[in-house]
Parts: C-alpha cells; sequence; structure tokens
C-alpha cells in the first residue's frame, strides 16, 4: 500500500551535524535536498533501526546525519557504509565528512564520552564482496548508487536475503530521470525502476514542499516482496543503460546462484546475452 505524505518532517539532525562540520571543513551540503536527508531522518526516529547499511556513499554527507540521528537516538546500533571507489572525482576521500566527524568526537557530547554504536565502511568493493562480513539482520538501507540500469537492481537482489522482516529499503533519485537537469538522462531511471517493480508490504513517498513529486521514496519489505522477487529479476530484461564488465557480470551472478531459484538465474543470463547483443550497444 502506497504512503503519501506520512513520514514527519525533521531537518534538525542535518542542521546540527553539518554545523558542527562547519569549523572544520566550512559551509559543506550533502549530495541530497533537506527535504530528502529530512525523510531519512524521520524513517530512522519512527522504525529506530538496529543494523543499517548505506550502499553509495560519495562525500557522506547522508552517513554524517544518519549517525547523528542515531546517536540522538541513544540506543545501540551497528552501521556500515559500502562504496565501490576510494576516492571522489575530485580527490578527496569517499566518507570525508564522517571521517571528519569521527577523528573530531562530533558525536561525543557532555553527558556520554562514548558512541552509543559502531560505524564501518567497506570501500572499493562491490556489495556482493562485502556482504557476508556485514551479515544478516540489516533492517535499515540507503541505496544510492548509479541510478542507471542494471545498477542499483543488482545490489537489492544482493541485499535481500540479509535483510530482517519488515526491513526499510529507502531508494534515492527515484524520480532521477524526470528532472530534466544536464547531469542526467532521462533514462535515469534504475531505482524508479526498483520502486515500481518490487512487491512491498508499504511504500512512502513524501511530496515536496512545493508540492512536487519527490526524488525520495521508500518501502518496507515483507513476505512478498521474496514471493514476488521474479518482478526484479524481470525488470532487468529492460534495455541497460550501460555494461558492466564481465567480471562484475560473474561475481553478481554466482552471489544470485547461492540464493535464488535457478529458473531466476537463468532469466539473469538471458538478459546479460540479450543486453550484449542489444543494438544500444553496437557501435
Ligand atoms: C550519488 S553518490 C551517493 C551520495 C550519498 N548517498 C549521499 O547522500 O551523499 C553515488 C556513490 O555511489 C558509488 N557507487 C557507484 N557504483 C557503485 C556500486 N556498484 N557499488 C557501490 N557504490 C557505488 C559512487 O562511487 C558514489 O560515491
Amino acid at each position: 500500500m502506497i504512503k503519501i505524505n506520512e513520514i514527519p518532517n525533521n531537518e534538525e539532525p542535518r542542521k546540527k551535524i553539518m554545523s558542527k562540520l562547519e569549523p572544520y571543513l566550512g559551509k559543506t551540503g550533502p549530495a541530497m535536498a533537506p527535504s530528502e536527508s529530512s525523510f531519512i531522518s524521520s524513517l530512522l526516529q519512527v522504525y529506530r533501526p538496529q543494523k543499517i547499511l548505506e550502499v553509495g556513499i560519495d562525500a557522506g554527507g547522508t552517513t554524517a546525519i544518519v549517525l547523528q540521528v542515531l546517536e540522538d537516538m541513544n540506543m545501540p546500533y551497528e552501521m556500515h557504509s559500502v562504496d565501490l571507489a576510494q576516492k571522489m572525482t575530485n580527490g578527496k576521500d569517499i566518507g570525508y565528512l564522517p571521517k571528519c566527524v569521527k577523528e573530531n568526537n562530533l558525536l561525543i557530547t557532555p553527558s556520554r564520552s562514548t558512541l552509543c554504536g559502531t560505524h564501518e565502511f567497506h570501500l572499493g568493493k562491490y556489495l556482493p564482496q562485502v556482504i557476508d562480513k556485514i551479515g544478516g539482520d540489516i533492517n535499515f538501507v540507503i541505496l544510492d548508487t548509479v541510478h542507471y540500469t542494471p545498477g542499483e537492481l543488482l545490489d537489492f537482489l544482493v541485499m535481500l536475503p540479509y535483510l530482517k522482516d519488515s526491513a526499510i529499503v529507502v531508494l534515492h533519485d527515484v524520480a532521477l530521470n524526470q528532472l530534466n537537469n544536464k547531469y542526467h538522462k532521462p533514462d535515469a531511471h534504475a531505482t524508479g525502476l526498483l520502486f515500481s517493480a518490487v512487491v512491498a508490504e508499504e511504500k512512502f513517498l513524501n511530496y515536496e514542499p512545493t508540492g512536487k513529486y519527490p526524488n525520495i521514496g521508500a518501502f518496507r519489505i515483507s513476505k512478498q516482496t521474496y514471493d514476488n522477487i521474479e518482478n526484479v529479476f524481470l525488470a532487468l530484461m529492460l534495455t541497460w543503460h550501460y555494461l558492466p564488465e564481465d567480471d562484475e557480470i560473474t561475481i553478481y551472478r554466482n552471489f544470485y546462484n547461492r540464493y535464488y531459484p535457478a529458473k531466476l538465474v537463468e532469466i539473469f543470463d538471458e538478459t546479460v546475452r540479450l543486453n550484449r547483443n542489444n543494438i544500444a550497444f553496437k557501435k
């Protein structure tokens, strides 16, 4: 069932951690819009997860905000942040904002000298290469990586067996293809496609304060998500925006073979074969 505008607005955690970072880094803005950070902060406060997985870090503005929310909730947590890169395109370290937060103890308060939980980076690897180390019982995910197909669809299929019942999955850029900006093409719709294909107990969308359709969404998984996971494999049958390298395909394919029925792995093999032969990729 879709839930529109039911997640409360809360921009405070973002303001709080960004103002603490300002003396060290100057004025710095997270990649997400304030309303998008607010959506994530409120979902965390409503669902109070213990184990959080973030895939796609970049500067780590969202990581820093999430850590602030978790510390403010004053309960134990375990957070893992995964990124394929180690450096951003501007040469700075991936996750340099939360690194600065940690190095300067910006989450420590006068009343508490240690953190309530742990945070670990997993850099330079694909999700299937680190998910066993991260382990199961994940109950909150933020997925924000490539935006183009196959992109996030591949990683959702990796994380699903490691999610706890009723886990919340947040997808950024669910309407990126409609933003008409010069940086993104009209087929930047990997998370939008996943959001529409996945079967979930609830899907959440908060319209922008201006009334505009949001660029962030979330869903709560259930048994139905597993029972209808073929929808996500079938979504991969659309023409891909890019062809992953053969070794990347092998890593994902071997992983799916561990968790999904042979008939779904065959659909994956078939879409790899068809996309490799698709006229879209013929020079
Ligand atoms: C849009 S940025 C993430 C922004 C971040 N979520 C935030 O709110 O600040 C996308 C990130 O995904 C990473 N990335 C791209 N492909 C990836 C993949 N297959 N697995 C993990 N990370 C990936 C990029 O290196 C980049 O840091």
